[in-house]
């Protein structure tokens, strides 16, 4: 079976050794030391894992194979255990193949390995294992919590352990803010540290900060930390009106809302400087003040006020209670009034602009048409016609439609 084969090698004058063979058609199955050596992979794995390492020889004629360590210590001899070392077990030995596992890898596990095949002379493969150092979950620091609105803090996200090192990103609410890296190298892997200024306003509170680090050793994941700012900030404070004006004998709600952290909570009324009047009028349940039928006797500034650790503030409401029986009042004339002076001052300008220019392009129709007309079929043929500048045409065309 095998001479063919060699006879067609002779025949086209093919060097072919091994790998690099062009066509299994002439290699074959070949014997001897031509096709005989070992073939190896580098490998990858991360810390912790298990690899295997595996060397083949396609046509071995039971010469005898071995892997050894980067400290050219001999692991396996064929299927002969050569280092005492729990981690390190056989998983396949053939005349073709010699495949070895370590589980548990560390970081000094990482190295160029060497199959052996013993021919004469010794033909090695040389595998290099490298050994991937996975990030620690990121930690955020530089966070008081509370933070104080106008204070600038630092933080900082570290992540130690990752081999190569490992790449670590900034999210704002999970929008990607720039923050500035530093590697360090520590033994054989790194600590990758990102920090971020800021300068906090009340609109960073309730704002999540999250450190995301992305490695090759996380595949489709990655590791990540948030930190949710607490930002504490003096009051404002706002009144809402349920009616926009109001008359007498109409329920009116005012409510005060207060934003500040913390809460500003209770708010307090008051009316002109002083006290609320009748509470029977007034009704005063927590934020809200409510009027079930407003009187004249209402009138006056009302007042909201509110109140936390880092400050106080208020809003005010003038409140100007109307007589029914008197609208529409000689202002509403009035602004009535103004109204439909201006809206017949600008339909007459704007009839006689329109009236001007209906003139102007009529006319220039009309010479048009005197020109073109005597061999167009319609009108618009005409002014074509009738002028040699034919975009000039239709821009006059358009003015008259
Ligand atoms: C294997 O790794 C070594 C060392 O990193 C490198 O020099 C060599 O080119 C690699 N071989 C292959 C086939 O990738
Ligand atoms: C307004 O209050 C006055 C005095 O309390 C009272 O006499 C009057 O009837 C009230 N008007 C309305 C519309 O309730
Ligand atoms: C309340 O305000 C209205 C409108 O300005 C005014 O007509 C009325 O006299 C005022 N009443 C009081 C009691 O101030």
């Amino acid at each position: 079976e095998l001479l063919p084969q060699k006879l067609l090698i002779v025949e086209h004058s093919i060097c072919c050794c091994g790998c690099a063979c062009l066509s299994h058609t002439f290699c074959l199955s070949l014997p001897g030391a031509q096709g005989q050596f070992p073939i190896v992979q580098n490998m990858t794995v991360t810390e912790g894992g298990i690899v295997n390492l595996t060397c083949r020889v396609e046509h071995n004629d039971n010469t005898s194979l071995q892997w050894s360590n980067p400290a050219q210590q001999t692991l396996f001899f064929g299927d002969k255990k050569a280092l005492r070392d729990n981690r390190i077990e056989l998983v396949r030995a053939t005349s073709q193949e010699l495949t070895i596992s370590i589980s548990e890898v560390t970081l000094a596990d990482e190295g160029m390995y060497t199959c052996s095949l013993f021919t004469m002379p010794v033909k090695t493969a040389k595998a290099f294992l490298t050994v991937l150092g996975m990030p620690k979950k990121p930690e955020i620091n530089g966070l008081t919590k509370p933070v104080m609105e106008g204070d600038q803090i630092t933080l900082t996200c570290v992540t130690s352990g990752s081999k190569p090192a490992a790449d670590v990103r900034w999210f704002k609410n999970e929008k990607e803010v720039k923050g500035a890296k530093e590697v360090n190298a520590s033994g054989k892997t790194f600590t990758v540290k990102s920090s971020l200024q800021l300068q906090v306003n009340r609109h960073d509170d309730g704002v999540a900060y999250t450190c995301r680090v992305d490695h090759m050793a996380l595949t489709a994941t990655h590791e990540e930390t948030t930190q949710v700012l607490e930002v504490h900030y003096a009051p404002y404070v706002e009144i809402k009106h349920s009616i926009p004006a109001p008359l007498e004998g109409q329920y009116l709600k005012l409510e005060c809302v207060p934003h500040g952290n913390p809460s500003p909570d209770p708010v307090l009324w008051t009316k002109d400087g002083g006290e609320l009047p009748d509470l029977d009028r007034v009704i005063v349940e927590g934020r809200e003040l409510t009027f079930m039928a407003l009187n004249k006797t209402d009138n006056g500034t009302y007042r909201c006020e509110a109140t936390n650790h880092l400050g106080t503030s208020h809003a005010e409401y003038k409140l100007v209670v109307k007589d029914p029986n008197a609208l529409p009042g000689p202002p509403d004339h009035a602004l009535i009034g103004g109204i439909v002076a201006v809206v017949v001052f600008a339909t007459l300008c704007l009839i006689i602009v329109l009236g001007r220019y209906l003139a102007r392009h009529k006319g220039t129709y009309l010479t048009n048409e005197a020109k073109g007309a005597d061999d167009a079929p319609d009108a618009d043929t005409a002014i074509i016609n009738a002028d040699g500048n034919h975009a000039h045409a239709e821009e006059k065309k358009e003015y008259f439609i």
